[in-house]
């Protein structure tokens, strides 16, 4: 017999979207910045968590790109991910897709390649000695200019082998879907999945969720919580068997507890709704404490919490006979005896 917070802790999990560089704790900003001989604005790893302050989508991003500065080696693109890939494991995420944000670094005169090897060679390594498998999404600044977009994309062709697809992030105002249609046409006509975020009460949250399937023609979309605005919208992401990765902490620094409610509404309105954690160490919370924070707002069964993972792993950019696998495992889960 097992309570609730342990059925979720042992939960096997599937993670969509988490952005790497989100994944950068204090304290590894800390040994980096030494490494490097980058100065930081704070006196230690306390006083950068209660120097994050944010309310809002820009307010977050100006955190979270002057985090990067310490990140300038392959070694230092290596212990990001592999620091994250043991936190992975301890939270039976048994599976992730994880976006890296190029332009951020090559703006600085990183090299692409500086940035792709030390994440590869923690994604490999943590197959081996972990368990855990994982494979990268690139995404393309949506603050940066389309043709910044298409030139990485021309840059990532050599690596291609390493990356399952690609994603849009940054500052949506202002940068539509459409900004990129080249963009995405030509990563689809190269062989790449294709992903977006529409991230929560956006100025044009609909309409952007809209241009993502007519314009666009996603293979998934990222948060598109504002999809519960229209029937419309709604019927057609069901149709198209789209799934939507949700997060549902980092959507409650813009909407409170009603960021946590929506997973229930997706839930209950037949959407393919999964949970994630966007930029944990920054939010405080990877997959287990997402689905605590929903579990404590709007009750979720057994049943319910393993049909967010089987969500996740049905729409996961994996070969059938390797989502096969986890569904088992999953389902091998729910016969766990719960004491609700
Ligand atoms: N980059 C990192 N996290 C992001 C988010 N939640 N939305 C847009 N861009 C991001
Ligand atoms: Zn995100």
């Amino acid at each position: 017999m097992t309570d609730l917070t342990e059925f979720i802790s042992h939960l096997p999990k599937c993670e969509l979207h988490v952005h790497i560089e989100g994944t950068l704790e204090p304290e590894l900003k800390f040994a980096l910045a030494a490494r490097n001989n980058v100065t930081l604005p704070y006196a230690d790893a306390d006083e950068m968590r209660a120097g994050y302050a944010f309310h809002d989508l820009p307010s977050f991003l100006a955190c979270y790109y002057e985090g990067m500065s310490v990140l300038l080696t392959e070694a230092d693109f290596y212990d990001l991910a592999w620091a994250y890939l043991n936190k992975a494991q301890e939270q039976n995420i048994r599976y992730a897709e994880i976006f890296f944000d190029p332009q951020a670094h090559t703006s600085r005169g990183i090299t692409f390649g500086t940035v792709i090897r030390g994440l590869r060679r923690a994604l490999m390594d943590a197959r081996r000695l972990l368990d855990v498998r994982a494979q990268l999404v690139m995404c393309f600044m949506r603050d940066f200019s389309a043709e910044y977009a298409m030139a990485t994309l021309m840059e990532s062709l050599p690596y291609q082998e390493w990356i399952i697809g690609v994603g849009l992030d940054s500052d949506e105002r202002g940068n539509p879907p459409a900004k990129f249609a080249a963009v995405f046409a030509r990563a689809r006509a190269e062989g790449y999945q294709l992903t977006m975020h529409c991230d929560v009460d956006q100025e044009n949250s609909v309409d952007n969720i809209r241009q993502c399937l007519d314009v666009i023609g996603v293979d998934r979309i990222d948060h598109g919580v504002n999809c519960l605005e229209s029937e419309d919208l709604q019927n057609e992401i069901k149709a198209r068997g789209l799934g939507l990765t949700v997060c549902p902490i980092s959507n409650s620094y813009v909407r409170g507890s009603d960021g946590l409610a929506v997973v229930r509404k997706m839930l209950d309105g037949g959407l393919r709704v999964t949970i994630s954690s966007d930029d944990p160490a920054y939010m405080n919370g990877y997959v287990t404490e997402n689905l605590l924070a929903v579990q404590a707002t709007t009750p979720l069964t057994p049943a319910e919490l393993v049909q967010l993972q089987r969500n996740a792993f049905e729409i996961a950019w994996l070969p059938d006979a390797v989502k096969d696998t986890y569904l088992t495992e999953l389902d091998g889960y729910l016969t766990t005896d719960v004491e609700c």
